[in-house]
Formats: structure tokens, C-alpha cells, sequence
């Protein structure tokens, strides 16, 4: 079935604007291919928007997000503006953002995709079949807890607050219960219920809600071993439950172990539209090279055509077409084995978009699905 979308990029700064075009580029593919309208319009946010309108989230921007069908993001932030205050940053704007959206989920699937089995940093008996969900709360605890800084006697101090409340816990934890029901029914929530209070509330409220998900089975880890078991046995994790703070810790951790950050792809939803967007930043020192992976961007667009247009033989074309790119051997430098040889991210994108025309071209003409 044929649709119509009305989609907001945000290319923000560093190697953001790279991995949007490649983004671009998969989105323009699959609406021609398929006689879809995307409809795509680009907004400044971050440093970007910083230089342009002097504010890291302009109204226009959040006002195109908040109307459109889905949201892309690159990357925010940058050397430039590291000197600024936290509320004036690069980064507040994407956190102005989530909140604005009332986006309150993260999720971030790390898959062992099967050509790069061999660039894990573990041996292959460790690596297993890696395939985890992290769900990350995204609108609460420190990232928007209570913050100030004083100065008593001649001494600075500054603070941030970790704080949930039961119905931001509810919220999440009924998403990623959902999830788990969907997966292999394993949730394992991360708290570090030991010493703080807040994530004995956490515990407390996700052991509540497991009688209603009676399939589920709950486990309950502390970050610091949920860091060390991740790279232990990370197999042993489906779904993986936590906050705004720990997410984004363990999501990098988990993103090393299938061999690059730039593989990651993420989804966030709220009551709004929601927003894709690779978990990887800027990375400053890849600028102008032209290595940044596109990958995560890629799979991000994915998502979006699956989770948020339901667009699934979509999404599965451009998922088939760039493991056949992988597979054939084709990386950037942040993914090929030592002394290969390596593309550039736009290169990359180009044979991407050729063998998604291959394998359309293959369906069509023996009548398989793609
Ligand atoms: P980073 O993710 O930008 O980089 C970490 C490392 O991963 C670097 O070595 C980098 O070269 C590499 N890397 C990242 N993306 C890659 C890709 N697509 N392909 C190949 N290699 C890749 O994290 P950082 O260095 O901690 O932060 C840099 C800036 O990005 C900071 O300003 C930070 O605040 C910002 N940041 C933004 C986001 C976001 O916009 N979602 C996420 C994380 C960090
Ligand atoms: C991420 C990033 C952001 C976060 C920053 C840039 C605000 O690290 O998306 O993982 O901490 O959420
Ligand atoms: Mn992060």
C-alpha cells in the first residue's frame, strides 16, 4: 500500500550531516521504489542552530517535529561548543527535543550482524548469537532531575538529581514488558537498588507490574555487573530495562561488542511523533574524512519504516540489500578487519543504493518477496 509522510531531518553537527544523507538517501530509494511520498524536510538543531538562530532547539524546529510523521536525527554537539553551560548546548537541544516530543522510550537493539562476526573485540564463544533490546527511559531521572551549583567559603559545588516517580517507572517498564513478550520473554531490569533510592522504587514498581506479564521472566542486576556480564556472557541478555543514566552507559558498552558505535541504530517513543536516530555523536575527529558508518543511521531509517510506517518489506529490503554490501566485503575503517582495505561512508551509501536496485530487480524478476 502506497503512503504519504512527512518526515523532519535534523543533521545537527560533525559527522551528524553525513549519516543524514546517507539516511536521505535510503528514504528517497525505498519512496521511488515503492510509490511512496516522504515528504522530507530539514531543520537545524544543535551546534548548527546554535551559529544559525543562537538557540541549540529553535521553535521552528521543535514545531516541524511535533507535525511530522516520524523524526531523524544525526548527531549534535562539538569542540566548538564545549565551553557553553548545560541548558545552552548542543546536546540540550536533543534533550530539549525528546522532552518536547514527550518522548519517554529508547530503544536500542544490538544485533551481531552475521558479516561483522568476526570484528567483535570477544572470542566467538563469549560474542554467541548477541541479539539484546535495550530499553532506556528517556524523559526522567538525572539527565532532568533538580541541578544548581553554589559556592560556600570559597568552595564550588554542583549537583544533579536522580529522581523517578512510580508512573514514569510504570510507563517504561509496560513497554519493555511488551517488548519481552514480543522477544524470547527474558527482561532484565538494571538498577542499582543497593544504594539508591530511586532504583529501589524502580525494583519495587517493575516487580509489581510482572503478575499482569506472568510470561516474562524478571531479573533484576545492578549496573556494575550488568556492565561486567554484558561483556562476559552477553548472551544471556533479551531484553534489557533501564534508566535514562545507565541506558546510555550501557548502550555504548554493548554497541563495542558487535564492533563499532556506528552500527547502532534507535527509536524513541512518546506521545508524539517519534524520533530515530543512530546512538553514536558527532565524533569531531572523523569530520572530513568521510569515514563515519553509515550503518546506524541506516538501521535507524529501518525502524522507522518498519516500527513507525509499517512499512515491514520495506524495511527488509534495505535491511537483505546492506548485509549483501557487508557480506561482499565493503567497510568503513571503523569495521574492517586489520589491513583491509576500506570505503568511505558515502561511498558505502552509493553500493548500498545499487544493491537495493539489484535485489529489487532479482525479486521482481523471479517473483520472490525481497
Ligand atoms: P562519539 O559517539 O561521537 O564518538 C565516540 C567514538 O566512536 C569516537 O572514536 C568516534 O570516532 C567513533 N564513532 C562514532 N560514530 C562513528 C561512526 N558513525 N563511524 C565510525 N566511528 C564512529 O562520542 P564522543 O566522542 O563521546 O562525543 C563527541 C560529541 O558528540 C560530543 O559533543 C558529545 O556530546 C556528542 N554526542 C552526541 C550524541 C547525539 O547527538 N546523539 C551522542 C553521543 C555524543
Ligand atoms: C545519546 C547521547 C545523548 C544522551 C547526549 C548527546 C545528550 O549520548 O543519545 O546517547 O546522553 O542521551
Ligand atoms: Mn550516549
Amino acid at each position: 500500500m502506497k503512503v504519504k509522510k512527512t518526515i523532519v531531518l535534523l543533521p545537527g553537527d560533525g559527522i551528524g550531516p553525513e549519516v543524514t544523507r546517507a539516511a536521505a538517501t535510503v528514504l528517497r530509494e525505498c519512496a521511488q521504489e515503492f510509490h511512496h511520498e516522504f515528504d522530507l524536510h530539514e531543520f537545524p538543531i544543535g551546534g548548527a542552530a546554535i551559529d544559525a538562530i543562537g538557540t541549540p532547539l529553535p521553535n521552528e524546529t521543535l514545531d516541524a517535529c511535533s507535525k511530522a510523521d516520524a523524526v531523524f536525527l544525526g548527531a549534535v554537539g562539538g569542540a566548538k561548543w564545549d565551553s557553553l553551560p548545560v541548558g545552552k548546548r548542543p546536546e540540550s537541544g536533543l534533550l530539549g527535543l525528546r522532552k518536547g516530543m514527550g518522548l519517554y522510550v529508547n530503544v536500542r537493539p544490538v544485533k551481531v550482524l552475521e558479516p561483522l562476526r568476526g570484528i567483535s573485540p570477544l572470542k566467538p564463544e563469549r560474542l554467541g548469537d548477541l541479539d539484546i533490546e535495550i530499553v532506556r527511559e528517556l524523559a526522567g531521572g538525572m539527565y532532568f532531575g533538580e541541578r544548581g551549583n553554589t559556592t560556600e567559603n570559597g568552595v564550588e559545588r554542583a549537583w544533579d538529581t536522580e529522581s523517578y516517580s512510580t508512573p514514569e517507572i510504570e510507563r517504561i517498564a509496560t513497554f519493555a514488558y511488551g517488548r519481552a513478550e514480543n522477544r524470547s520473554r527474558r527482561l532484565c531490569s538494571v538498577d542499582k537498588a543497593n544504594v539508591l533510592m530511586s532504583s529501589q522504587l524502580w525494583r519495587r514498581t517493575v516487580v509489581a507490574m510482572s503478575g499482569v506479564y506472568s510470561s516474562v521472566k524478571l531479573e533484576h542486576m545492578y549496573v556494575d555487573n550488568a556492565a561486567m556480564q554484558l561483556t562476559l556472557k552477553p548472551s544471556q541478555f533479551d531484553v534489557m530495562l533501564t534508566s535514562n543514566m545507565f541506558g546510555d552507559i550501557l548502550s555504548d558498552a554493548a554497541a563495542a561488542l558487535v564492533g563499532s558505535i556506528g552500527l547502532i541504530p534507535s527509536a524513541s517513543f512518546g506521545t508524539g511523533a517519534p524520533l530515530f536516530e543512530p546512538i553514536h555523536g558527532s565524533a569531531p575527529s572523523l569530520v572530513g574524512t568521510d569515514s563515519a558508518n553509515p550503518v546506524g543511521s541506516i538501521l535507524s531509517v529501518t525502524l522507522m519504516l518498519r516500527d513507525a510506517f509499517g512499512l515491514s518489506l520495506e524495511a527488509d529490503w534495505v535491511e537483505q540489500s546492506l548485509h549483501r554490501v557487508l557480506g561482499g566485503g565493503y567497510r568503513t575503517a571503523d569495521i574492517a578487519q586489520p589491513g583491509a582495505s576500506t570505503i568511505g561512508g558515502s561511498v558505502f551509501t552509493e553500493m548500498l543504493r545499487e544493491e537495493m536496485q539489484r535485489t529489487l530487480e532479482h525479486a521482481e524478476r523471479y517473483g520472490w518477496g525481497v
